[in-house]
């Protein structure tokens, strides 16, 4: 290690991980009383083809976790470039996500945010301890790709420039 590299610190950590251009996607239960729950995230990593499996990482203090911890589905919706209130709204709002926004109950009974660029449905295979986030490693059973670009995010929300094909 050179003299000059400067020892890890919470900033530099924060830094070096905020070099890593992300989607964005809201992740999202419903409770026993089938009300849906939903927060935004970029935690979200595809791991396995086969099996078909992905992560996420939710912070143990988010409102959120003793709701995801006990639904056996959970909804990824993954957001389009017309949808950064949503995330906005998903990362901020105290209560009531979902309260006016256009969502659907998917087969595995899991709310998924109309106008997604893509979802996934997915049965929590595991639940790891990982520092201060649990890692919810899903397998997916359904998904669904649809229109738009998705949201970027990277120092910020971005648009990803790309261009169409005649
Ligand atoms: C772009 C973006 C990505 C985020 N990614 C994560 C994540 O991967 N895991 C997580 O626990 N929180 C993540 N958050 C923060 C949560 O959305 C936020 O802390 C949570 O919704 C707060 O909910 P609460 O106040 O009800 O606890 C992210 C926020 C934004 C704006």
């Amino acid at each position: 290690m050179s003299s000059t590299q400067p020892h890890l610190t919470p900033g530099l950590f924060r830094r070096a991980c905020g070099r890593f251009a992300t989607g964005v996607v809201v992740a999202a239960v419903l409770d026993a009383e089938r009300r849906p729950h939903g927060l935004t995230i970029n935690s979200f990593t595809s791991v396995s083809l086969d099996p078909p499996l992905v992560l996420i990482c939710i912070d143990y203090r988010a409102a959120i976790f003793p709701s995801f911890r006990a639904a056996p589905y959970f909804g990824l919706s993954i957001l389009s470039d017309q949808q950064q209130e949503i995330s906005h709204r998903f990362a901020t709002r105290p209560d009531d996500r979902f309260e006016g926004v256009a969502w659907r109950e998917g087969q595995y009974a899991v709310p998924l945010i109309a106008g997604a660029v893509a979802t996934l449905e997915c049965r929590l295979d595991r639940l790891l301890d990982a520092g201060d986030h649990g890692i919810f490693l899903g397998e997916v059973l359904q998904a669904s790709v649809n229109d738009g670009e998705p949201l970027v995010y990277y120092q910020g929300y971005q648009k990803l420039q790309v261009p169409h094909q005649s």
